[in-house]
């Protein structure tokens, strides 16, 4: 089965559709924003900062929780210049981005190890590399998932379990979505590509950590050659 938290907007709901129309078992979580399309019943509401609601979800599924593939893409921002931001916004997006998709990994670990197979894919950033004022709890969030990420494979990988970062520049579908469109413009023309990504991008990232089980531990950057 395929479990995608962030499924009802952006890039989860993108691959979670993909996926469903492939003909895979997927499920999808929402946590604000109920799902209206004839996927509905794929959904659960969960809140990955809340261990209880995790469980809440994969106790649903049952024994359908086999050849897992975990797709991690919910996640949050907040802007704010460091000296100005408010300290427990700050940590609430540390709490979804990096502590609610680790909780989550280590609920479906067990799992995994007794199955000896598992696919683990997490969102990272190129905000977490270059450097962009007003995202520190953002970077930070995302950064701290490549060292998590690392260990758990370390800890992971005899057991048939591969667990990666997809490093995202900007693409036009999601978050970039709310920007408001002349910040588009100034983000756009620093893209040497000369565009937002389009998601097929990630979803064929997505299909290669899927087939391969020797890339362990690893980022993959897909962001146009904006580094
Ligand atoms: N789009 C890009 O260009 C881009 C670039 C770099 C990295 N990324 C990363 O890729 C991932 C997907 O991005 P996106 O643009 O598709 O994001 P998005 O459109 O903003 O969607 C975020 C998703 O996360 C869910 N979410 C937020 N807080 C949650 C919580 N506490 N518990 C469970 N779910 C929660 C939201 O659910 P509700 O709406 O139901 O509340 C929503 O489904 C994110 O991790 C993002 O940081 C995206």
């Amino acid at each position: 089965m395929i479990l995608i938290t962030g499924a009802s907007r952006g890039i989860g709901k993108y691959l979670l559709t993909h996926y469903h129309q492939a003909g895979f078992p997927v499920s999808g979580t929402w946590h604000s924003t109920p799902p209206e399309d004839d996927l509905a019943g794929h959904y659960h509401q969960v809140d990955i900062t809340d261990p209880l609601s995790i469980d809440h979800w994969l106790d649903a599924l049952g024994d359908r929780l086999s050849q897992l593939v975990l797709i991690n893409c919910a996640g949050s921002n907040y802007n704010a210049f460091a000296h100005k931001a408010n300290l427990k916004t700050w940590e609430k997006v540390l709490a979804t981005n990096l502590t609610g998709t680790f909780t989550l990994i280590r609920a479906l670990l067990p799992s995994m190890r007794e199955q000896g197979y598992g696919r683990i894919i997490n969102f990272s950033s190129i905000v977490a590399q270059s450097g962009v004022p007003g995202t520190s709890a953002y970077a930070a969030s995302k950064a701290g998932l490549w060292g998590m990420t690392k260990s758990i494979a370390a800890e992971n990988a005899s057991r048939g379990i591969t667990i990666n970062n997809l490093n995202l520049g900007y693409f036009d579908i999601g978050m970039i979505t709310e920007v408001p469109e002349a910040l588009r413009e100034v983000i756009r023309s620093r893209i040497p590509y000369g565009n937002f990504g389009d998601p097929v991008n990630i979803l064929n990232a997505v299909e290669f950590l899927i087939q391969s089980n020797y890339i362990n531990g690893s980022s993959i950057d897909i962001n146009g050659a904006l580094h």
